[in-house]
């Protein structure tokens, strides 16, 4: 072992959940790739009391580097600690594709790993996520495992059509491989393109409902949650990019499902549009500016201004902790 995430201020997802499940809201989990989205997250959290799940895609582990990926994350909990906040704070795998890259993120200080063999045959989907989750226990880490295939493409695997999850299969999963949370198919799907335009965007609370039943109080989890917000969409096809048909799940389904069973919710691409929409509105409407901390931060702002409003409007986390004064 490299880091244990404790030494780095850490905490797993095991109590987060816990908590979580028994008032009725759900953590964010948000991912990021450099350290100013990182900031305008953990910002946004602290100033609003929420727990919050760093989450890192095996792409973005790679571009920030996992030497350095640690110490931002010791980073982010010590500027908790600095403002005065008790949020924990989890740093997470998200779409974790094997044993080997589950087993070095433990290594270099992750306190929680997301296994995903989802689109593999069900006995082999059992048998990684049980090899991740045994391993990860010894370390006191948590592990997430996925039933179902989302639509679109997710971990480079291509999907036409959602294969929701079927709920007489999740006992049986859950109680084979040990692991913490369940993600689950049912109709949410990545990225900014989640509907056809003319579709009703819906996703299926009656399957969540049913898979409820069957694993009573375990921590489900939801990938493919953005909204995407017209606002930020607009924006970035105003200053130059280029962004069409672009639909998100919206909130008050997802509000919904926060209040049930759901604690952890995943939200990269409305991260994404807010930031470009910064970078982008800063660029087109100041063409002399090359500073880069002029056209970063207020992507910084945008993106930290959305994450607190989605806390109240999608989440219900706000309060949860103890909210924190910001610092410089
Ligand atoms: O579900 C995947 C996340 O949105 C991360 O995507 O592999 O492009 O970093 P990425
Ligand atoms: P979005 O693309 O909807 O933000 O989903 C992100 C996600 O599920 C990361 O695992
Ligand atoms: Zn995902």
């Amino acid at each position: 072992m490299k880091y244990h995430f404790k030494d780095l201020g850490l905490s797993n997802t095991k109590e987060m959940f816990a908590k979580a499940n028994k008032e009725g809201y759900s953590v964010p989990a948000f991912n990021f790739n450099n350290l100013e989205q990182l900031q305008g997250i953990i910002e946004a959290c602290v100033e609003m009391g929420s727990p919050v799940i760093l989450q890192v895609s095996t792409g973005a582990r790679s571009y920030i580097g996992k030497e350095m990926l640690p110490w931002l994350a010791k980073a982010a909990t010590a500027y908790v600690e600095a403002s005065g906040s008790d949020i924990p704070v989890a740093l997470h795998l998200d779409h974790g594709p094997n044993f080997e890259e589950a087993k070095d993120c433990i290594e270099y200080g992750f306190s929680s790993v997301m296994i995903d063999a989802s689109h593999h045959p069900y006995d082999e989907n059992v048998k990684e996520s049980k090899e991740v989750a045994d391993f990860a226990h010894k370390h006191d880490v948590t592990v997430e495992a996925e039933l179902g295939v989302l639509a679109g493409v997710e971990d480079d695997v291509v999907a036409e059509k959602h294969i929701y999850t079927q709920p007489d299969e999740v006992e049986d999963f859950v109680k084979k491989t040990g692991v913490d949370s369940l993600a689950i198919a049912i109709g949410t799907s990545h990225g900014a393109h989640k509907f056809k335009p003319g579709d009703k965007p819906q996703i299926r609370l009656d399957i969540l409902k049913e898979i409820e039943q069957r694993i009573p109080g375990f921590p489900i989890v939801l990938h493919g949650s953005s909204s995407v917000p017209k606002k930020f969409v607009d924006m970035i096809n105003k200053f130059g990019g280029q962004i069409a048909d672009a639909i998100g799940i919206p909130d008050e389904q997802l509000r919904e499902a926060s209040k049930s069973a759901v604690s952890k919710i995943n939200v990269d691409t409305d991260g994404r549009l807010a930031f470009t929409a910064g970078i982008r509105e800063v660029l087109a409407t100041k063409p002399g500016e090359f500073d880069p901390r002029k056209y970063v931060g207020p992507a910084k702002n945008y993106m930290k201004d959305y994450y607190k409003e989605k806390i109240v409007s999608v989440f219900g986390s706000e309060g949860a902790y103890k909210k924190g004064t910001p610092r410089k």
